[in-house]
């Protein structure tokens, strides 16, 4: 059986393999990242010890009980300052207990302005402890770009968006 999903994470670069891989330790889990054909020709300025934040498609597939997971990135952003990047200690407190069970799918601006305004940051903390319903979808421009990070709840849609106000959101 395979499932395609999104993924984001931050990790520190171990090992380039040119022309199209990358291994990034991730909390503590090392992990083969393919890069997209449009994207290999960044590796070159990537070095080890470097600190890059990840954001790609997921392919599990389940063969004989064995779950093998492969990444494939569509989106690669070194970072300069990694002691600003997400640590599980900064999450807040659980999400409420009542969103583990609804299902919903979420998305997320990842464009130019929503970016800088860290819809990247917010992505990845929601996707720490998304439940199961609940599925996270990186999205293109959703017009309302001077007051992100920007995320539509169906046919809600929510400004300067935080873990707090996406989870507090889900219900109402
Ligand atoms: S860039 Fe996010 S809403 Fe336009």
């Amino acid at each position: 059986m395979k499932r395609v999903t999104s993924f984001v994470f931050t990790g520190q670069i171990q090992t380039i393999e040119p022309p199209k891989a990358v291994q990034i330790l991730h909390q503590g889990s090392l992990r083969r990242v393919k890069v997209a054909k449009f994207l290999r020709p960044s590796l070159v300025r990537m070095q080890p010890g470097q600190w890059i934040r990840v954001v790609g498609e997921q392919e599990t597939k389940t063969e004989d009980g064995q779950e093998q997971i492969r990444y494939k990135a569509t989106d690669l952003m070194i970072l300069e300052h990694p002691e600003a990047t997400w640590r599980a200690e900064d999450m807040p407190a659980a999400i409420p207990a009542d969103i583990q069970t609804l299902t919903q799918t979420i998305k997320i601006c990842t464009k130019g302005s929503c970016r800088k305004q860290g819809s990247l940051t917010l992505l990845e903390e929601l996707s720490q402890r998304c439940p199961a319903g609940v599925i996270l979808v990186p999205s293109g421009c959703l017009k309302n770009c001077k007051a992100g990070p920007t995320v539509c709840l169906g046919s809600r849609m929510l400004s300067r968006a935080t873990p707090e106000r996406v989870w507090g959101s889900l219900l109402v």
